[in-house]
């Protein structure tokens, strides 16, 4: 069965669209009183994660009530480190914790690449929400970085500095590249299982890439998101690599179709370097603050921006948990009337 709205996926290939296709970045989420109900209701963020019916219907409430042109299956990217044997915590209002971390080889030892099936409730969530969606948008299926993940087993969760990650890099690179091999391999299993189970499209999501320095992040961010591009030939991928401005050059010659933009890159700059890419992004977060009409204003300049170069509408990063969703509903109206050719 052929998808009902495939704007998303026509504009990831770079073919012409009616108009610009519309998401957000965790729009499955705190911003939906809808959402908050259902895991009000649950022993934590991990019980929705892990149970098929529940990730699969808040995975659909934002193509319900926002009207957005894709859905993004409801999980995190600590899915990996827990199945390569690090479990992981999400702890109310602060966020994610790993009670032991990553500090030596002995450590990365205890470690194991994981195979696929021990993710089998997200590929659960997968299916169920394909059926339940019955082709009315593209399913968004996704990992973190291996960058990503790695900061997160060594330093234990969020960091300022994450400097014990990128310490690593400088005191003990083999064993990072050692660490970096294994979350690669688990990721590429278990990318090509979502894609199995019915995800139209994969986002690599690297949030911490603005953290390291070029060379550094050349050689330990984005030769393993190379390798998962190269693995993966199924469905278009984005690459959403956060503060990476440096080294865009880089990212148009990853096996990707689009790259995801945060807030602090210029469009305009931006498409000239990335000129075989359909690029995704990039209103600021903050902008959903503003009334109604500056909303509608801002939409319309990042919309300009973008013209005649294959584009995907989205906020430069996830929407915060505090934005009003009339203001969500705002920009993505403001989109489909402003795109519309
Ligand atoms: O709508 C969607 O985007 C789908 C679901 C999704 C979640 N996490 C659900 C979630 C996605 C795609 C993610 C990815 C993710 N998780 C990233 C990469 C994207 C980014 O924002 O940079 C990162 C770094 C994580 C790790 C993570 N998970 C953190 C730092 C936190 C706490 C901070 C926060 O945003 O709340 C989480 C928790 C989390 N993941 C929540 C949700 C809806 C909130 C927790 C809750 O509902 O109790």
């Amino acid at each position: 069965m052929s998808l009902k709205n495939d704007l998303l996926l026509r504009a990831a290939r770079g073919e012409s669209t009616d108009r610009t296709p519309v998401w957000l970045m965790r729009q499955a989420g705190r911003i939906l009183p809808e959402y908050r109900a259902v895991r009000e209701k649950l022993s934590g963020f991990k019980e929705l994660v892990e149970t098929p019916e529940l990730a699969a219907e808040v995975t659909i409430q934002p193509v319900d009530i926002l009207e957005v042109d894709a859905a993004i299956i409801f999980s995190d990217i600590l899915v990996i480190p827990e199945a390569m044997g690090l479990t992981y915590e999400m702890i109310e209002k602060k966020g994610p914790h790993f009670p032991k971390t990553i500090k030596s080889s002995s450590d990365i030892d205890t470690l194991k690449v994981a195979d696929p099936s021990e993710l089998s409730y997200v590929y659960d969530a997968i299916k169920l929400t394909k059926s339940e969606l019955n082709n009315r948008v593209p399913l968004i299926g996704f990992a973190g970085a291996p960058w990503t993940i790695f900061s997160y087993m060594v330093e234990g969760g969020g960091s300022k500095t994450f400097s014990k990650a990128r310490g690593m890099l400088y005191t003990n690179p083999s064993d990072a590249h050692r660490l970096l091999d294994m979350i690669t391999n688990t990721t590429i299993g278990y990318l090509k299982s979502q894609i199995a189970a019915g995800a139209d499209l994969i986002q690599i999501f690297d949030s911490w890439a603005g953290v390291l320095p070029p060379n550094h992040y050349w050689e330990f961010s984005l030769k393993y998101i190379s390798e998962i591009c190269d693995a993966i030939d199924e469905v278009p991928i984005t690459v959403f690599a956060k503060g990476a401005w440096f080294a865009l050059k880089e990212m148009n010659d990853l096996n990707c179709n689009t790259i995801g933009l945060d807030w602090n890159m210029d469009p305009l700059k931006t498409r000239e370097v990335l000129n075989s890419k359909t690029l995704q992004g990039n209103l600021d977060p903050c902008a959903l603050y503003s009334s109604f009409d500056e909303i509608e204003k801002e939409t319309k300049k990042m919309l300009d921006q973008f013209e005649g170069h294959p584009h995907i509408a989205n906020l430069g990063h996830g929407v915060y948990p505090d934005t009003d969703p009339e203001k969500v509903k705002c920009f993505i109206n403001s989109v489909r009337e402003f795109s519309s050719r």
